[in-house]
C-alpha cells in the first residue's frame, strides 16, 4: 500500500490496497494511523460488498444509526444512503451545506465519517474539508490561552451561518436532542493533538453572555473555513473517504437533484463513535 499527500494543505490518499480481500490487522493499522495524521483519506478503487463496507467501518469505531430512519439501508442500518432523487422534497435538499462535524449535536458526537460511493455524477458533489487542527495550530498564543478551557454549548443547526450557509433549523430534531457541550479546543483521544470543535451547533460557550459566546464561535467558525485550510475532494464511483470529525470540519456542495444517468448520486455514509479498538492501548497510554 502507498499512501501519497494529497493535493492541497492536508489530506492523502491511499493506493495499492484492495479492501475487499485485505481487512487485516497490518493494513487497518496503516489506513487508521493516515487517517489520524493526514486528517482525510481518500481509498480510491474499491469494490466491496455491503458486509465487507460494513465490517471496515467497524474498524474505525462504533458505528451510529442515524436520525432519519429512512435514510438506513435496511439490512445494514449503520449504512446511511445519499442519494439525489429529484422527488426529494425542497425542505430536505443541500442539508449538509454548512460547515459541521457530524452528530456534535449529541453528547457522544461522531468520530470518524466515511463515505462509499456506488454511482456518482460527472459533475458537482463535492465535499469541502476544513482542518480545525491547522486554524487551531495558526491562532496567536494570547487567543489559545483565552480559549484554553472554554467550553462551547451546541443545538442541532445552532451556529450563526457564515455566508453561503444553509444550517438546518429542524424543530423536531432540536427537541429530541435539546443541548450539549463539548470543549471549544478538543484533543484527539488518540493522537492528543489540539484542533477546534466548533461545528454547525455551537451557539455559544459556558460562562460567556449570549451575545459575547455566540460572537466568539462566529469569529472561530470564520477562521476555520478561511480558503488556507480548506480542501475539496469529490467521492468518485469506487472511492472510501474518510474524515476525522475530531479534526476537521466538512460541507456539501450543491448538486442537481436528478436520477439521469451521469447526474444521480448513490453513497452510503456510515459514522462511528468512539475510537477505533486497534487504538485502545494507545489512547491509554
Ligand atoms: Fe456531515
Amino acid at each position: 500500500m502507498q499512501i501519497t499527500p494529497m493535493s492541497g494543505p492536508f489530506g492523502a490518499i491511499a493506493r495499492d490496497v484492495d479492501l475487499a480481500a485485505d481487512q487485516s490487522e497490518a493494513t487497518m493499522r496503516a489506513l487508521i494511523a493516515a487517517l489520524h495524521e493526514h486528517q482525510v483519506l481518500a481509498i480510491p478503487g474499491q469494490s466491496l460488498d455491503y458486509d465487507q463496507y460494513a465490517a471496515f467501518g467497524r474498524f474505525w469505531g462504533k458505528p451510529l444509526l442515524f436520525l432519519n430512519e429512512k435514510d438506513r439501508k435496511q439490512e445494514h442500518p449503520e449504512l446511511i444512503r445519499i442519494a439525489n432523487p429529484p422527488s426529494t422534497p425542497q425542505r430536505f435538499r443541500d442539508g449538509a451545506r454548512f460547515w459541521h462535524q457530524d452528530s456534535s449535536y449529541e453528547d457522544v458526537p461522531a468520530s470518524v465519517t466515511m463515505l462509499y460511493g456506488i454511482e456518482t455524477p460527472r459533475e458537482h458533489g463535492e465535499t469541502l474539508i476544513a482542518s480545525a487542527r491547522l486554524a487551531y495550530d495558526a491562532l496567536d498564543a494570547e487567543t489559545k490561552d483565552r480559549i484554553e478551557n472554554l467550553v462551547g454549548l451546541h443545538c442541532l443547526g445552532g451556529s450563526p451561518a457564515l455566508p453561503g450557509e444553509n444550517i438546518p433549523c429542524n424543530a423536531e430534531a432540536i427537541a429530541r436532542y435539546g443541548l450539549t457541550s463539548h470543549p471549544l479546543v478538543l484533543r484527539h483521544p488518540v493522537t492528543g493533538r489540539k484542533a477546534l470543535y466548533l461545528s454547525g451547533s455551537a451557539y455559544g460557550v459556558e460562562g460567556m453572555n449570549p451575545e459575547e459566546g455566540r460572537e466568539l464561535v462566529g469569529r472561530l467558525r470564520a477562521h476555520c473555513t478561511l480558503p488556507r485550510f480548506v480542501n475539496t475532494y469529490k467521492v468518485e464511483t469506487g472511492d472510501i473517504f474518510l474524515w476525522d470529525n475530531f479534526q476537521v470540519l466538512h460541507s456539501a456542495t450543491p448538486i442537481e437533484y436528478s436520477d439521469e444517468p451521469g447526474k444521480r448520486r448513490l453513497l452510503y455514509r456510515i459514522s462511528t463513535k468512539g475510537i477505533p479498538a486497534l487504538c485502545a492501548a494507545e489512547a491509554a497510554a
